[in-house]
């Protein structure tokens, strides 16, 4: 790669990847490495400088034991952010005290000049991946998010239509949703796009069940199986296209305290597709600069801004057993929902918002009649890393407006409740 890098060894420091973001954010390409990485594999990538990111006690000494090897003998700029810097044994002149003196180190001391942007990396990969493709057959499972799509779209400048993208309708998506993706890709992105409507399957495999766990077992089962079906009609790939983004694999292999929810996108990898390889277009971003590589790839806004969505989508969202007609209700609840928080401008401040359908009916009374029909709850929720957030105390007029529209344009609905729980002791998503 024709790209100045720099690299951080993390000896068990968790800042490594703000470290990482601010280095990019200079315009200088930044790896996070393992501790223990072979010399001679950070040799051929010709760092311009080297950082090392810890919290615990390592000395000069116990670095070079720590890591395997004598990371000075490289003959560059080696430098320390962590607490006990002053324990290190390097240039003191150079060692910046915090991260306000980054820049000096990657510009002064590495002479790094700052070439790196999107819109150069952007480039760079389409190159690249137009090299490495060559004239092969690739297979892309979309799924309307940030980074299928925008994994897609860049394959799909680099080789046009030896990208075949299925896109599978569970029937669990929000409103409009598959549409939506459907109208982006092949009439702005002239991608080959193989859309396939199986909710009627989705709805019949996951009829009576309860289970959270269950029903994303079988959501992403069941996505296998459908993804298998279409895959097998177009005959053998070359690649298969994951959107694996750069923290899926700083994270890989770290241990994780006790499983809370299974967690999975909808997906993983199919047993019964021939292909060759896998392929990972945005595996050196993090989420915002694949964000910031989909705008710049031409991709709306509103696709590329979006909030998380859970791979098995209302799936998770309908408490209990789920049927075509709560779906239908959650789809146009939540569809209010939105709409009402974007009207205010609210949708930029807040990190997930959504409605849930539960499972309690309640008596209420419409027309002097009385009814009989379902509580839908609202959550809006402030995070950063999603395993810890905050609800939003959203205004009372919005909120307002928002129960008296569901009441009144969603059939079987008769209450309106608005979560106040943060994660922990909640989860963002109700199952
Ligand atoms: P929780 O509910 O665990 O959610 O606080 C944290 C974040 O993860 C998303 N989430 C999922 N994403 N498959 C996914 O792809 C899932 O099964 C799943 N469950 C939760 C959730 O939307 C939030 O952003």
């Amino acid at each position: 790669m024709d790209k100045e890098s720099i690299i951080i060894l993390d000896l068990g420091g968790c800042n490594s990847q703000l470290i990482a973001r601010k280095i990019r954010q200079c315009n200088v390409f930044c790896e996070i490495l393992p501790y223990n990485t072979d010399i001679e594999k950070i040799r051929r990538k010709s760092p311009k400088g080297i950082i090392l990111t810890e919290k615990v006690e390592h000395t000069a000494d116990n670095i070079s034991s720590t890591c395997n090897h004598n990371i000075y003998e490289l003959g560059i700029p080696v430098i320390y952010i962590g607490e006990l810097i002053e324990h290190i044994n390097l240039s003191k002149e150079d060692s910046p005290k915090n991260i306000e003196n980054l820049k000096d180190f990657l510009y002064k001391t590495c002479g790094c000049v700052g070439s790196w942007n999107m819109t150069s990396y952007v480039d760079m990969s389409i190159r690249q991946l137009k090299e490495k493709i060559g004239d092969q057959k690739v297979l892309c499972a979309l799924s309307g998010g940030v980074d299928s799509s925008v994994a897609a779209v860049i394959i799909s400048k680099a080789i046009g239509k030896q990208l075949t993208c299925i896109f599978v309708d569970h029937g669990l998506l929000r409103k409009n949703e598959a549409d939506e993706v459907e109208e982006i890709f092949t009439n702005q992105f002239d991608v080959n796009l193989i859309r396939v409507n199986a909710q009627e399957r989705f709805y019949n495999k996951l009829a009576g069940v309860t289970d959270p766990e269950r029903k994303r077992k079988i959501i992403g089962e069941e996505f296998i199986r459908v993804f298998e079906e279409e895959a097998k009609k177009i005959g053998r790939v070359d690649y298969l296209v994951q959107g694996t983004i750069y923290p899926d694999i700083i994270e890989s292999g770290v241990g994780k305290s006790g499983l809370v929810k299974s967690h999975h996108n909808v997906g993983g990898l199919p047993d019964h597709v021939d292909f060759k390889e896998i392929i990972e277009p945005l595996r050196d971003l993090f989420k915002d600069e694949v964000r910031e590589a989909g705008l710049v790839l031409g991709i709306p806004e509103k696709l590329v801004n979006r909030q998380p969505f859970p791979g098995p989508g209302l799936g998770v969202r309908i408490i209990g057993d789920i049927t075509p007609e709560k779906v239908k209700i959650l789809q146009e609840a939540d569809y209010i929902y939105r709409d009402e928080i974007a009207r205010v401008g609210l949708d930029k401040h807040i990190s997930q918002y959504f409605a849930v359908l539960t499972n309690l009916k309640s008596v209420g009374v419409k027309n002097d009649k009385r009814t009989y029909d379902y509580t839908v709850a609202l959550r809006a929720v402030k995070t950063t890393d999603f395993m810890t957030a905050e609800y939003i105390e959203l205004p009372w007029d919005v909120l307002g407006k928002i129960s008296k529209r569901i009441v009144s344009e969603v059939e079987h609905v008769n209450r309106v409740c608005y979560d106040i729980t943060g994660k922990p002791p909640a989860t963002i998503e109700w199952e």
